[in-house]
């Protein structure tokens, strides 16, 4: 069995390109270079490396497809690193770079010699000061050490927006513009495209990447000691919300979501689980399910990026689902109708419920809605928004309507579970501090508008 030095997440941080290769850095993209390009390629087949940034798309037959889309349509080849991490629960990226930085622009670099790319551009928030300041002073290490490839990596500073994360809005970033989805997917038309060169681009997570290094590093057999057949090797996991030791946490796939929740995390008395805004919700019948993609999807639900969002019995799920759609609505782009529209009919409708002003017809309207959300949209968000509201008023159909007929205000007190930081000592998370101020055309607003509202809860 793999044992601990051989985790992405390190004992202790990897703060110099020294440091890296004493810990065995270094070594994957050695290997990679002593090797042929496809056999880079078919050595994280075998692994069957699946990526990490939310659909577990497997990492090699993306890059053999973009390889074909460029041979066959021309143009230059980019590779981008997914370091946006905006998924609501969502941490261990930032964990990463600032603990394993070399080993990430290592993948990169990998990455870069077995599909030929010509530049790679690394996309992260540019208020995630700390991972940008690691990550820059590293790159420009490695680049002085030489590594082949580093003198074409860039690291593109991005805004605080959910879409930024969403590949085609990351391109569209790089390209120095608003993070707007594209129809066409990067593996058809990447950075800078035009119909006639289309310039295919592959788009990988940051723990992606940093599992690249570590296979080309130990190879396939050793990466799938861990983890199972079709999900093979470990995975860094978030864990947040009503459980006593939240934090970033590495384990096998195959992981039963139990161990990593109650055993690891910490949970107690749990009603209600979500991996970030894109799944369904999971009730505590559910938690004997494997940490594997296939699994997850077996039981119709999906791992995301690994980061869990854990609410127990003392809270109510209307005030659990309006804080998701709320989030969803404010940062859908507006370029579909049925996305945006339908996704702020839904806060405002759920904002009813919390108000205790709503009817059962209201109810009903919110699940009509939920259905055509997703019409002509470009991008998975409201795919996202679909599942949480039909997931979750099947779940608790009696609560909704037992809230509905009380006709009562709910507590209306929880947070956007988008992460600021985790203390490592104490585990006390931060969450975004002016989420509450961010309006529907993603400006932020000087005051509260939550305080008028409660100020007319007081006064009633
Ligand atoms: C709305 C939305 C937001 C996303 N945000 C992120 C993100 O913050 N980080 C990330 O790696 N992938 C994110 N993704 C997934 C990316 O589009 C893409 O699938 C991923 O970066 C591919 O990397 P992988 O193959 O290594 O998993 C998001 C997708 C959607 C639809
Ligand atoms: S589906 Fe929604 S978030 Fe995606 S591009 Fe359309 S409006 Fe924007």
């Amino acid at each position: 069995m793999r044992d601990d030095a051989d985790r992405l997440l390190p004992p202790t941080p990897v703060t110099s390109l020294d440091g890296h290769l004493a810990a065995g850095g270094g070594r994957g993209l050695a290997h990679a270079l002593e090797i042929a390009p496809e056999e880079v390629i078919a050595e994280v087949d075998h692994a069957g490396l699946r990526g990490r940034g939310g659909a577990g798309f497997p990492t090699a037959r993306k890059w053999r497809g973009v390889l074909d889309n460029a041979a066959g349509a021309g143009g230059r080849l980019s590779l981008v690193a997914n370091a946006a991490e905006g998924e609501p629960g969502t941490y261990k990226d930032r964990v990463l770079i600032e603990q394993q930085p070399y080993a990430f622009l290592e993948g990169i670099c990998i990455g870069l010699y077995a599909t030929g790319a010509e530049a790679a551009f690394i996309g992260i928030k540019e208020k995630f000061t700390l991972p940008v300041q690691r990550l820059q002073a590293a790159l420009a290490e490695v680049r002085e050490a030489g590594w082949r490839g580093a003198d074409r990596i860039d690291i593109v500073l991005g805004p605080d927006a959910y879409l930024f994360g969403e590949e085609t809005g990351m391109l569209e970033v790089i390209e120095g513009k608003l993070p707007m989805p594209r129809i066409i997917r990067p593996y058809e038309q990447g950075l800078n495209a035009t119909t006639a060169v289309p310039n295919p681009t592959i788009v990988n997570n940051v723990e992606t990447l940093t599992h690249v290094a570590s296979i080309l590093a130990n190879g396939a057999a050793w990466f799938r000691q861990a983890g199972t057949e079709s999900s093979p090797g470990t995975m860094v996991f978030t864990v947040v919300g009503d459980v006593d030791n939240p934090g970033v946490y590495e384990l096998a796939l195959g992981t039963p979501l139990r161990t990593l929740l109650v055993d690891i995390a910490g949970a107690r008395d749990i009603k209600a689980v979500y991996s970030g805004t894109s799944n369904m919700v999971l009730t505590p019948e559910r938690l004997d399910v494997a940490l594997g993609f296939d699994e997850m999807a077996d039981i119709g639900a999906g791992m995301g990026s690994g980061g869990f969002i854990v609410y127990d019995n003392s809270r109510s799920i209307v005030d659990v689902l309006a804080v998701l759609i709320h989030f969803l609505a404010i940062e859908s782009c507006g370029q579909c109708n049925a996305c945006k529209l339908g996704n702020t009919a839904m806060d405002e409708i759920l904002a009813k419920v919390q108000r205790g002003e709503a009817t059962q017809a209201d109810l009903e309207t919110l699940l009509r809605r939920s259905h055509t959300v997703t019409d002509a949209n470009r991008c998975y968000l409201p795919v996202g928004s679909q599942l949480l509201v039909a997931s979750t008023m099947q779940a608790f159909v009696d609560e909704f309507v037992a809230t509905v007929e009380r006709g009562e205000p709910t507590p209306a007190d929880l947070p956007t579970p988008l992460i600021e930081a985790i203390d490592e000592d104490t585990g006390e998370v931060t969450w975004h501090p002016r989420y509450h101020l961010k309006q529907s055309d993603w400006s932020y607003a000087d005051e509260d508008p939550r305080d008028e509202r409660l100020e007319a809860i007081r006064t009633d």
